[in-house]
Parts: structure tokens; sequence; C-alpha cells
């Protein structure tokens, strides 16, 4: 275990996937807990994130200056390295020249964090603060141009300090000087993959569900699919899916899910049809908000309704994963269960919570789908929002409407598909702006719908660009939404990047 101390920096969370990328399991704590946590858990290494603090200053985060003499190894970058400099007696202040970007980094050092790198490349630097003098025990094992200590070691005990970014990809060997921290300093070996972690999570919850009822609600979704197909492989027909077909799904998607969980994977399903129900909801409202707020509440209710009809449950799986523990700030210990109540869930349905992917960041979730052998369609879905099609019809959402959303979608996909783009774009889809011009088509004129394209690129959803989808494969999509698609005769493609748009139209 690895234990990575936040102290606010914008990067705890690309650290901790790093790390596990060098196939070591880590959890990224709060300052305030570290000190309890660490004697606690024993971690064979710490890390300490960056932040935007000063560390001279009187109410910036700290850190028990004991951390330092526990014979734990411990990395600290930027604030973290700061930190650790001023806590051990070092001088940290304002930097003549504040560095921001790529900067060449030069290293006198081969050892340890430093083995096999070459003694000049780039590193990604942003600060304003610097390391003017290191504390007593400590050497300068890198610099740059205006940064005399770009990077400091204890020569004794195993603490090392960085002013760079390490975990992002401008720096060149960032990766390579992580793991030598993990590997030849922390001594571990990488041992923490999707293989073990698999095995490991079906046994645990087999013991602690016996004969219990559990219940899963079921979106078709990436980490709702790979939570409910691990609880199935432990504990079979104990579980029962529940998976409501709001109608605002993609084409076909209602028939997938079925075929899928309950044929390939024999699981106990429970389809609920609530396509007119929620259109008899949506009639006559145009606000996105509004819309999603409905949604919610009807989801909730008939989740609610099919669930009574099954007598007593235990427990609900849900797919919660890495990132939403780390985001609300709740217990990062390794646990698969914990007792409280769903948020959104009615007060009166108290369940305890199975959460086997809460350790896990996306990929991993991935990883452990193929593992199960869940099909590549789902474990590599593009995001698809809960209120679904219902917000990519601008305005009222009609059935009319849905359809010409669906069944450009479809095209759009298929296309994108064949075009070998679908893992390079995070999300790609079409949307039903409300708005009608006038085309002509034969001899005639015509005077129908505009259809936007979508496509973006990010990694988290957070931000996003644009994709540049090449203009032979936007041609194709086009020709083929107007020529197939009823009542569309204008496509338009999306340019604007997020912020200052969003990734969605509502
Ligand atoms: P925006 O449009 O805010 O979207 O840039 C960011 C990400 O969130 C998804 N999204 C939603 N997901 N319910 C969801 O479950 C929603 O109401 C919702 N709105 C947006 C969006 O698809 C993108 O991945």
């Amino acid at each position: 275990l690895v234990l990575i101390v936040d102290f606010g920096g914008q990067y705890k969370e690309l650290i901790a996937r790093r790390v596990r990328e060098a196939n070591v399991y880590c959890e990224v704590i709060p300052y305030t807990k570290a000190m309890e946590v660490i004697k606690e858990r024993k971690p064979k290494g710490i890390i300490f994130t960056g932040g935007p603090n000063s560390a001279y200053l009187e109410d910036s985060p700290k850190i028990a200056e004991e951390v330092f003499h526990m014979n734990i190894p411990i990395l600290g970058i930027c604030y973290g390295a700061q930190l650790m400099a001023h806590t051990l007696g070092g001088k940290v202040t304002k930097a003549e020249t504040r560095e921001y970007g790529r900067v060449e980094l030069k290293l006198n050092h081969t050892e340890d964090i430093f083995k096999d790198i070459i003694d000049s490349s780039k590193c990604w630097m942003s600060h304003t603060d610097y390391i003017e003098s290191i504390p007593e025990g400590f050497e300068i094992i890198a610099t740059t141009e205006a940064c005399p200590v770009a990077a400091m070691k204890h020569t004794e005990k195993s603490l090392y300090g960085v002013q760079f970014h390490p975990e992002v990809e401008h720096s060149e060997y960032g990766f390579e000087m992580l793991r030598n921290f993990l590997y030849e300093v922390c001594g571990l070996t990488g041992e923490w993959n999707m293989h073990n972690f698999t095995e490991n999570a079906i046994k645990e919850v087999k013991e602690l569900v016996g004969d219990k009822k559990v219940l899963c609600a079921l979106s078709g979704g990436v980490d709702s699919s790979v939570a409910a197909v691990l609880v199935h492989r432990a504990i079979g027909d104990n579980l029962t899916c529940i998976f409501v077909d709001h109608g605002l799904l993609r084409k076909n998607e209602g028939d997938q899910v079925e075929e899928l969980f309950k044929n390939k994977f024999n699981m106990n399903l429970i389809r609920v049809n609530a396509q007119e129900r929620f259109l008899g909801k949506l009639a006559g409202v145009s606000d996105p908000e509004m819309k999603r707020k409905i949604i919610g509440e009807e989801f909730i209710r008939l989740f609610e309704e099919e669930s009574k009809k099954l007598g007593h449950i235990d427990y609900l799986v849900q797919g919660t994963v890495y990132p939403d523990v780390i985001e609300s700030g709740t217990d990062t210990a390794s646990v698969i269960k914990s007792h409280h109540n769903v948020g959104g869930l009615p007060e009166d349905m108290e369940f305890e919570l199975i959460e086997p992917l809460r350790q896990l960041f996306k990929d991993e979730v991935r990883k452990v789908g193929e593992e199960l052998e869940i099909p590549e369609e789902v474990v590599w879905r593009q995001p698809f929002p809960g209120p679904g099609l219902a917000i990519r019809v601008l305005g009222e959402v009609r059935e009319d409407k849905l359809k010409i959303v669906r069944e450009s979608d479809h095209i759009f996909r298929e296309e994108i598909r064949k075009a070998g783009l679908q893992r390079k774009i995070w999300q790609y889809f079409t949307v039903l702006p409300n708005i009608k011009s006038v085309g002509v088509m034969g001899d005639e004129r015509t005077y129908a719908h505009t259809v936007g394209i979508r496509a973006v690129t990010s990694s988290d959803g957070m931000t996003s660009d644009w994709a540049r989808i090449p203009y032979e494969v936007i041609e194709k999509i086009s020709n083929r939404i107007v020529n197939e698609v009823d009542n569309v005769n204008r496509i338009v493609y999306d340019v604007t990047s997020k912020p200052p748009s969003t990734i969605e139209w509502e």
C-alpha cells in the first residue's frame, strides 16, 4: 500500500492513477487525517501532492514532523517537496521567476528515483514558490535554469522532493521516476492487477452475502454492468437486477441489455418497460433541469415499486468507483460494503451497500469487465447520461423527436465504429436543436429539422475539446443522416470546447 497525502493539489487523482499503472495499490487521503491513517495502515511508501498554498505561511496545510522519522520513504511533489524542505529546516520563498510549462531538467544523480533516466529531459513545472536552501542531510539531485532545487534527496533517509510534476504526461520520464520511487526506494514489486482483484472481490462478496438477497439497479452502463456481473459470479440467483427502460435509451439498447444479462449471463433481470409513463410525465416540459428532475424521481418511484414486489432484500449493489469516493471525501478505506441510505432513495428503503468497484479507476473497471468476459461494446461504452436522449432533444420531448435523435445517433455511431475512431473519442452523439430550416430535395422545397453532431475528446468529462473527425467521415455521416432519417434536411457540427460550452447541449 502507498498512501497519497492530498494537500489540495489538482493532480492527486492523476498521481494515484500513475501509481496504479505501476501495479501498486494506493489510496488518496486528506492531509488532515494523514498521521492517523499512516500509523494505522503502515504504508510502504508515501507521496505528498502539490497544492496551492505557501509552505512558509502560518495557516497553510501542514503535517507533523514525525512523519519524516518513521522510516517510511516519502516523495514530496511541488508543494509536498516545499513542505518537506520547510518542515525540516530548509528555506522556501517566492521564486524570482515563476516557472510554468515544460522546462529542461538536468539531473546530477543516477540512482534510485533517477535510475536509468537520461541526464537531460523535459519536465512539467507549475510553481510560484521554490526551495531556496535545502535542509541539513539533503543533497540537490536535479536543477532547472530557474530552479536551483528541482529535486532533492536525504542521503540516509528515503526522503525525496521534486519541484516538477512527474505525474503529468509532459514530464518525459515522469512515470519512470514514480515507478523508480515505488520499486527502487519503497521496495514494492507491482503485483496489483485486475485478475487478482477480480478473484478476491468475488470471494469477498460470496463470504459477505452468504444466502442473503441482493438487488441491483442496472443501467447497462460500464460501472453498473461490471458490478452486477461480478456480484452475480459470486452469488448467482440471489442477485436480482432491475432495469428501468425509460424509452430514452439509444436505438435497440433496451433489447441489447436484456439479451446480454438475461440470455448470455443467465441473470435474474426484471425489465420495466416504462416508456409511456416517462413520456407522459415529460409532456409539455421544456426546461432541462425540470426534465432531469422528473426523470430522476420517476426512476426512483419505479425502482421502489418493483423492489417491493420482491420481498425482503438485504443488500444493494452500486457501481461506485474511486473518483466518486475521492470527490465525496468519504472514508477511503478499502471497504466492500458500507451502511447508509442511498442518496436519492426514499427514507424507508434502508439497504446495506455492496460497492465492489469503489477502489477502482475507470480503466481498472474496464479491465475487470474484460476479466469477467463482458463484451467489448459494454466495457468500452461511451458515457451516457442518466436522463438519456431527453436532454438531447432540446425543449419538449416527444416521440417523433426522440426518433430523429435515436436514428441519427445510430448512424453516427455506426460510422465512427467503421472508421475505427470509437476509442479515440470520449463521447459522440447527435442532438436535435429544435430548429427547422429550408432545404431542397429532388425538385421540392423542404422545411425540416436540423441535426447537430457532437464529438469530443476528454479524459474525465470535466473539460473537453471537439474531436477532429476526418472530413470524409463527417461527409458520410451527414449524407446518411439526411438520406435515411425522415424529416431532417441539414446537419451542423459542433466545434466548441468545454469550457465555455458543455459536452451535452442541455
Ligand atoms: P456536460 O454536458 O456537463 O457533461 O459537459 C459532462 C458529462 O456528464 C454527462 N451528463 C450527465 N450524466 N446525468 C448523467 O448521468 C445528467 O443529467 C448528465 N448531464 C450531463 C455528460 O454526458 C458528460 O459525460
